[in-house]
């Protein structure tokens, strides 16, 4: 079984070969599995005897049957149940907690995937820009792969950030910049040395490794989707991904209903949540982006049409949250017992206001995501 590539904007096809952007209109492209051909509930009785982890859900990720996968044990991860109290009393709140990943961040799924196809195809040279995680993430799988792998961070991250990628032995320019100014400065030493850029959604794959977050969601709660996940948002490959993952189940007859998708942002870099209040199907670019929740420092996304649209197609919302705020939900998640990150911060916080609002109700499964391990800064 094969998969095709379809872009998510003007709906072209593309070579499956090391394919990056859209042709035609440089969006990104989507994989697309052809799902009606698919026995679901077979599917479901193989995915719950294989091992744990993003591969056991192979048949509708980028792989061919006999290939194998570049792994490091990533996924499967806990989803903890949490008893929050006051405006989330009453809800079953769960938390997924992507910290426990092999590099301490969900990156390792996405990245799992992208080093995973590119190097199945012949690569054996990244880069990629990277806030942190996904730098560290891209340099573990590059070395599980014997590959090499160049990122470009920007010259203000945390120094444990850097000392993550050094330990797997990537080597990196700090930029003078933002994650945007990074992503450019890739580009070029893609288009100088032919490595491969693994940038957020500039190739198909990260978004496929993302989605296995969903769909251990789904299966762990026996087969049905929450009704609302609360995600911290970037460049947005986890919620494209959680919202692809909700609608291949769907049409797998594996689950029914929706599950409403919550973007967070910092209050001091919110182009999702801009847009949505001003009911727009794209994003305007982010001016004097700051805040310390340094994977939401993303002032413009080239996904932010496919986030809005998963927003509005899955009857969600955005909301933005300051940094002080995102610290004290932070603690919070630690008091629970979860090393949380300060993106999984905004996310619970995020979770409280939007229950106050009434936006999330009594008696409903709501999931959290920590993305991130407390230790990763
Ligand atoms: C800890 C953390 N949380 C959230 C994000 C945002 O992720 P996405 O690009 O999937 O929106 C990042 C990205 O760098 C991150 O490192």
């Amino acid at each position: 079984m094969t998969w095709a590539l379809e872009c998510g904007a003007c709906g072209r096809g593309a070579d499956l070969h090391l394919a990056t952007l859209c042709p035609e209109c440089a969006k990104p492209l989507l994989a697309i599995y052809p799902l009606a051909k698919l026995d679901g509930a077979g599917l479901r009785r193989r995915w719950e005897t294989r091992a744990p982890g993003p591969w056991r859900y192979r048949e509708i990720m980028p792989i061919r049957e006999h290939e194998q996968p570049v792994t490091l044990g990533e996924g499967a991860t806990p989803l903890i149940p949490v008893e929050p109290g006051g405006e989330l009393a009453g809800l079953d709140v769960l938390v997924k907690d992507e910290g426990m990943n092999p590099t301490g961040s969900f990156k390792d799924r996405g990245m799992g995937a992208a080093v995973t196809r590119a190097s199945l195809d012949g690569v054996d040279h990244f880069t990629a820009p990277s806030a942190g995680n996904a730098g560290a993430a891209l340099a573990a799988f590059a070395a599980r792969a014997v590959a090499k792998a160049h990122v470009f961070v920007p010259s203000d991250i945390p120094e444990g950030v850097l000392r993550r990628c050094r330990h797997y032995g990537a080597t990196w320019d700090a930029v003078d910049g933002l994650i945007d100014e990074c992503g450019r400065r890739s580009a070029e030493y893609s288009a100088e040395t032919g490595a491969f850029n693994v940038s957020t959604l500039k190739e198909p794959y990260r978004i496929e490794g993302k989605k296995t977050m969903m769909l251990e969601i789904a299966q762990a709660l026996g087969w049905r989707l929450p009704d609302a996940v609360v995600y911290p948002t970037g460049g947005g490959t986890g919620l494209i991904g959680s919202h692809k993952a909700a609608s291949e189940l769907r049409a797998l007859g594996l689950v029914s209903g929706n599950c409403r998708l919550y973007s967070v942002q910092a209050a001091g870099c919110a182009p999702i949540v801009d847009a949505w209040n001003a009911g727009a199907s794209a994003a305007s670019a982010w001016a004097d982006a700051h805040t310390e929740a340094w994977g939401l420092r993303v002032p413009s996304a080239i996904g932010d049409f496919l986030i809005l649209r998963a927003i509005r197609e899955s009857g969600g919302g955005a909301i933005a949250v300051d940094d002080g705020s995102m610290r004290e939900g932070a603690r919070e998640l630690g008091s629970l017992g979860v090393g949380a990150a300060i993106e999984g911060g905004a996310a619970m916080v995020a979770a409280r206001r939007l229950a106050a609002r009434g936006e999330l109700k009594t008696g409903e499964t709501v999931v959290l995501f920590n993305t991130a391990h407390l230790l990763t800064y």
